[in-house]
């Protein structure tokens, strides 16, 4: 696949590269057996740090790191992979895991083994039952393989894994909720600190990673820290499979170099929008990221440029929009969507979700008055770093971008929707046109 950078992607065609027999036969596993046999625990921690491996959930943070930050000592610790992946526009871990779970469980053994960690979970959204399926069955061919259990290749670790299924809310990825929902809770966000890895399932320190993140360990450890920064940036090291939705001709997973620019990814991979049509504005990180524009597609595509732009690499999902997009409209979608998946927990999420959408619903019927779209963004703002948990952010973050940077088509929109016949606040953002500032009135 020209424009491709293929890691964790490298065998995706194979068949039955699901099976153990496959996944053997194509190297798999002898990371592990390098992990277990030729390295120290600590060297194993020290070199998943140096290798610069950000989480690829969605904040980024340094994987070994936060490996690191697990106590010593004998007690129980955890290991949760979370595999949750309910973000509109994410669909990268369904691929890896249904492709390739063999590599996963490779990787989550390793992480297991580096910070001294005896039982591990894989939680994965309830409604991917048929990749928890496979999952399963890799699982049991693992331990049958002895790469999973009690005495891993007689080598005296211990690393058991389950696969969890979670019942459907969004909210149960976000990491202290996944615990809870673990642990047979409704699954509502907990007060941080303390953190995971520190308190975290039962009570125990816990490590949680995304699935794409923990994919990436068996390479690192077969490849060695250097080879695995010889890819990306200085502070994105490594590939990164982008999920690439909306107005694009080729949708679908791609593993790029992470800091390539975003419109070899918009355009080059994913063949932009139909003929024709041109990008008008788009999301590098899921539905919770900041809206960029069109001028801003030659960005390199890496955690710290996304920052540097307002905006956010997230779990890598980019959404794309073209001229026939109506930006109110997939204003009040996204907030729609995390009203809908806000666990009420905190006031300034619970209440601020709800505003939003009723003050959008007015935007778009002709109720609302210019001075409405300033409330609408300082509700935004107040929201912002104001939650228990991150979602409320989620919603803040791309809703307030898209009123500064778009406002002409929400001024556009409450003129239009004035004078015009009510318009269905159901209709699809794709269907409807942008109305042009001035056209109304
Ligand atoms: C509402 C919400 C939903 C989230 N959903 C996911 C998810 O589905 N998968 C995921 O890996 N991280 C998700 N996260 C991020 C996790 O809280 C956590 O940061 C991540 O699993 C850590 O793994 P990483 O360091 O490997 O990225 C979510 C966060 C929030 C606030
Ligand atoms: S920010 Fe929203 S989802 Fe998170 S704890 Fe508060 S109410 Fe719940």
């Amino acid at each position: 696949m020209a424009g491709q950078t293929r890691m964790l992607f490298r065998h995706v065609d194979e068949p039955g590269l699901a099976s153990i027999d496959t996944y053997r036969r194509l190297g798999g596993y002898r990371a592990l057996e390098k992990a277990l046999r030729d390295i120290d625990p600590d060297e194993l921690l020290s070199s998943l740090e140096d290798s610069g491996l950000r989480g690829r959930g969605g904040a980024g943070f340094s994987m070994g790191k936060k490996a690191s930050f697990l106590p010593r000592g004998d007690m129980e610790k955890f290991l949760c992979c979370n595999a949750d992946e309910s973000e509109p526009g994410a669909f990268k871990d369904r691929e890896l895991m249904s492709k390739n779970p063999h590599q996963l469980i490779e990787g989550i053994v390793i992480a297991a083994v580096a910070a001294g960690i005896g039982q591990a979970f894989v939680f994965i959204r309830g409604e991917y039952w048929e990749v928890a399926d496979i999952l399963d069955r890799a699982v049991e061919e693992a331990y049958a393989a002895g790469y999973v259990g009690e005495n891993i290749l007689d080598t005296g670790h211990r690393v058991e894994l389950v696969v969890h299924r979670g019942a459907g809310a969004y909210i149960c990825g976000e990491e202290t909720a996944l615990l809870d929902a673990l642990e047979g809770k409704r699954g509502n966000p907990r007060l941080k600190p303390p953190f995971p890895a520190i308190q975290g399932l039962y009570g125990g320190p816990t490590l949680i990673n995304n699935v794409e993140t923990l994919s990436n360990v068996p390479h690192i450890v077969k490849n060695g820290s250097d080879w695995f920064k010889g890819f990306g940036t200085e502070q994105s090291p490594g590939t990164k499979v982008v999920s690439v939705s909306g107005c694009v001709q080729r949708p679908g997973n791609y593993e790029i170099e992470l800091g390539i620019p975003s419109r070899e990814i918009i355009y080059g991979l994913a063949g932009g929008p139909p003929e024709g049509h041109e990008v008008k504005a788009w999301f590098p990180g899921g539905s919770s990221a900041p809206v960029l524009t069109a001028d801003e597609l030659d960005l390199p595509y890496s955690f710290e440029s996304m920052a540097d732009a307002g905006s956010m690499l997230g779990s890598g999902s980019i959404i794309v929009a073209d001229e026939n997009v109506s930006i109110p409209h997939l204003a009040l979608r996204t907030a729609r969507f995390y009203h809908h998946e806000s666990c009420g927990k905190c006031t300034p999420c619970r209440e601020g979700t709800n505003w939003t959408v009723k003050m959008l619903e007015r935007v778009i019927s002709g109720e609302a008055t210019p001075m409405d779209l300033d409330v609408i963004s300082s509700v935004q703002d107040n929201i912002i770093g104001n939650c228990l948990c991150v979602l409320g952010d989620s919603m803040a973050m791309p809703v307030g971008s898209m009123v500064a940077k778009f406002r002409h088509e929400f001024e556009a929109a409450i003129e239009a929707g004035r004078d015009a016949a009510p318009r269905p606040l159901d209709e699809s953002p794709t269907d409807v046109k942008p109305v042009p500032v001035g056209a109304a009135g």
